[in-house]
């Protein structure tokens, strides 16, 4: 008899770093054939990950090259998709998260009756606009799903708010804490030499990445903290591994690219970019991903937008939204480096997104759905253990 096939769509760097647990399990599981299709939306951020987890997918519909709208993103992959799921004809299809590539893989899926299991379930704002496009796709994506891979018990909680069955959602935790893990393994220099001088020093360092659609025409104010903060924080280094969209680097380069106490650089590979969030003392970000790593690694976040879908950590006290006024960006962070008792309070490792073990309850979970295997028991800070798991804390396994 044929094994179930799964598929499993991404496109964006995010989500590849989500998925790359994920597709390297089902590789090593006889019970499934395993399909990896990229649509291409990121180019050379997705190849870093590709390449750093060693994943060659089964096809590429190389669509960044091809458009840039969002209407033109979706609509190339949902045809690119859609003779890819004719062809191999997978019994599963998981979609990553909320990007565009998510929501079509999703719909292409639905379209040929395939079942959709989404990763990364139930994150919501409540607010369709905020971020934008991305909570109306995770929206849109988990009214077509079969199986809903909850991080948290708040994911969970927000689907039962909007009826879905509580059989259909198994919580899981974030595979984003398995690929830290992972990333925390490897021997990891940097290729920058103003970056692997300052990681023999003492310097304090604020890590700032920046890229959200809904904070571009707030870009310009976002590069003027920084160079406010810089300039009155001499003996501080500012690291920005810009997003390599065009408008997010016309609007914040011309801001701090003379400042001497600044390092720009490309987007870093996935290694050296956790091994920088771990040297670094604080880290400003819009990213929704960071906002989960950061937070393992101890390291305040103040995350420059209105709204979070990731609540768990500001309720836990180390990340703080603080929108994208300049003003209140350069003094929530003028705070956290001036005031020791603010900073202690805010550098606490707390770990409410994963231990590590997402991608092999989210595999138990689909086999269930397949009738092949039984689920693991829910992630959670109140979870029992499973029998014979011994493994460290997630902090202690990150060094902290
Ligand atoms: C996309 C996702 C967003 C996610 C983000 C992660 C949507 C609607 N948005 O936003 O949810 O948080 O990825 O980074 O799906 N570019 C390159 N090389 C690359 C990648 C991007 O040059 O490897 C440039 C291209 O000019 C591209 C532009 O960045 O057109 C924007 O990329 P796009 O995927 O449209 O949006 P992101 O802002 O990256
Ligand atoms: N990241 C990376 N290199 C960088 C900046 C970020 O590898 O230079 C990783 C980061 O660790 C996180 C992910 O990219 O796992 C977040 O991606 P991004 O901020 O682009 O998207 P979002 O998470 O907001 O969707």
């Amino acid at each position: 008899m044929a094994k179930p096939k799964i598929m499993t769509v991404y496109g964006t760097r995010p989500e590849a770093i989500k998925v790359a647990p994920v597709i390297k399990a089902l590789q090593l599981d006889n019970r499934f054939d395993s399909v990896a299709v990229s649509t291409g939306q990121h180019r050379e951020m997705l190849d870093q990950v590709n390449h750093m987890f060693e994943i060659n997918p089964d096809y590429d519909l190389g669509l960044m090259k091809k458009v840039s709208t969002l209407s033109g993103v979706v609509s190339m992959a949902l045809s690119g998709l859609d003779e890819i799921i004719e062809k191999e004809k997978p019994d599963v299809i998981i979609s990553q998260g909320d990007t565009s590539t998510a929501m079509s893989a999703a719909l292409a899926g639905f379209h040929r009756e395939v079942k959709i299991v989404h990763l990364e379930a139930g994150l919501r704002t409540g607010n369709i606009l905020s971020p934008f496009p991305e909570e109306a796709n995770r929206r849109i994506i988990g009214q077509v799903a079969a199986l809903h891979l909850a991080p948290t018990e708040t994911s969970k909680d927000n689907l039962r708010r909007e009826n879905f069955e509580s059989r259909d959602i198994a919580v899981v935790g974030n595979t984003v804490i398995d690929a830290l893990l992972e990333a925390a393994t490897w021997d990891t220099t940097f290729a920058d030499e103003r970056l692997n001088a300052l990681a023999e020093t003492n310097q304090r360092l604020v890590l700032v990445t920046t890229h959200r659609r809904e904070n571009l025409e707030a870009m310009a104010e976002i590069g003027a903290a920084v160079q406010e903060l810089a300039e009155a924080y001499l003996d501080t280094v500012f690291a920005l591994p810009l997003h390599l969209n065009p408008k997010v680097r016309n609007a914040v380069l011309p801001k701090v690219d003379m400042l001497d106490n600044v390092i720009i650089t490309d987007p870093l590979p996935y290694d050296q970019f956790t091994k920088l969030m771990e040297r670094s003392t604080l880290v400003l970000t819009d990213s929704g991903g960071v906002q989960e790593e950061a937070p393992s690694l101890g390291k305040p976040v103040l995350c420059m937008r209105d709204n979070t879908e990731r609540p768990e950590a500001v309720l836990a006290g180390t990340v703080k939204l603080v929108g994208t006024n300049r003003q209140r960006i350069v003094s929530e962070t003028r705070m956290l480096l001036d005031d020791e008792n603010a900073y202690a309070a805010m550098a606490q490792a707390v770990n409410p997104y994963g231990d590590g073990r997402a991608a092999v309850r989210s595999i138990a979970a689909i086999a269930e759905l397949l009738g092949v295997g039984e689920r693991l028991p829910d992630f959670g800070p109140e979870a029992p253990q499973e029998p014979g798991l011994d493994e460290p804390r997630l902090s202690d396994q990150l060094g902290e």
